[in-house]
């Protein structure tokens, strides 16, 4: 007689992301920093199924389908391929259900952090370990695939799941800001995928690499910045540097009369500061608030068409 052991599935989260500085000008190797957001995440869940292979499920995005039908170029296909290879296995009768409260397209790092439940869910079920670099590296595979040349901060924050001071190809610093500080994420509810954005920008460079250099530059003075008024606690210091920030990516051609809107409806409710945040052109705004203002913070941004606001602390 034989047995065979059920295992009960495996579920595993990983939350939202946002960029403070530095966005864009990172993918020309230029500092940024980055910060989970907990309010908002994605789930994978993986369970034995009857069926032979793979099936993966992703209401959201209508997908229910087997691995081996799924085209290579799939992020989520590739980051489960590349997963199963980890774990010495092919194509095992799983089903592996995904989730998430990341709106898509809006910024906030969906697809990293759909492809990092994902790689932990996997491991998870198979009992085996895995580090928060191993998670990275599987689910900058699929960043490649969402938008062509990805810095790799979005998989990098998602994966550690902290604060994190960003160059492109360098070892990871961490760092602790020196007081709470306080955000209202805003969503434009205007979708923009950062392919786009990151393409545009790339066009920009390409006819004018100097001007766009120069404003790179710029970028990489404020984000240091950034990370000592964070080191220091400085938060009035902060959104100077958020708006000055801002400034710049206009010139990057990556805001839009919506954003700017709402980034003018937020510092005149008493935001210290206000900035797209990721890719741009739809999205989300962040703007830095002491506590008290959150509230009419949040406020003057739906007023203004935001689709939802969240609040968020560093
Ligand atoms: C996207 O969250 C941030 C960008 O700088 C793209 C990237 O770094 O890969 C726009």
């Amino acid at each position: 007689m034989t047995t065979s052991r059920i295992i009960p599935p495996a579920t595993a989260t990983a939350p939202g992301k946002i960029i403070l500085v530095g966005e864009h000008a990172v993918v020309y190797g230029r500092p940024a920093i980055a910060a989970p957001v907990r309010q908002v995440r994605a789930t994978a869940t993986v369970s034995q199924r009857n069926g032979t292979g793979v099936l993966l499920v992703a209401p959201q995005i209508g997908l229910s389908g087997q691995l081996v039908h799924l085209p290579d170029d799939h992020p989520l296909a590739r980051v489960t391929r590349l997963t199963l290879d980890e774990l010495g296995l092919d194509d095992p009768n799983w089903q592996i259900q995904l989730t998430s409260t990341i709106p898509i397209a809006g910024g906030l790092g969906s697809g990293a952090a759909v492809n990092a439940a994902l790689v932990r869910a996997l491991f998870a079920y198979a009992s085996g370990l895995v580090n928060d670099a191993t998670v990275s590296r599987l689910v900058y595979a699929g960043e490649q695939l969402h938008h062509g040349t990805p810095s790799g901060i979005d998989n990098t924050v998602i994966a550690y799941g902290e604060p994190v001071w960003f160059i492109k190809d360098a070892a990871l610093e961490r760092f602790t800001p020196g007081a709470r500080i306080t955000l209202v994420i805003g969503d434009s509810g205007i979708p923009a995928p950062t392919r786009e954005t990151v393409a545009a920008v790339r066009a920009g460079w390409e006819a004018d690499p100097l001007r766009y250099e120069g404003w790179f530059d710029a970028i990489a003075r404020i984000a240091r910045q950034a990370k000592n008024a964070l080191e220091a606690g400085n938060a009035a210091a902060l959104g100077r540097l958020f708006d000055e920030n801002q400034t710049y990516l206009a010139r990057l051609g990556v805001s839009s009369p919506k954003l700017e809107l709402l980034l003018a409806a937020a510092r005149h409710a008493g935001a210290l500061g206000a900035k797209l945040s990721g890719g741009g052109r739809g999205g989300n705004v962040i703007a830095l608030v002491d506590e008290d203002a959150a509230a009419p913070v949040s406020e003057a941004l739906l007023a203004a068409g935001a689709a939802r606001v969240i609040v968020t602390n560093i």
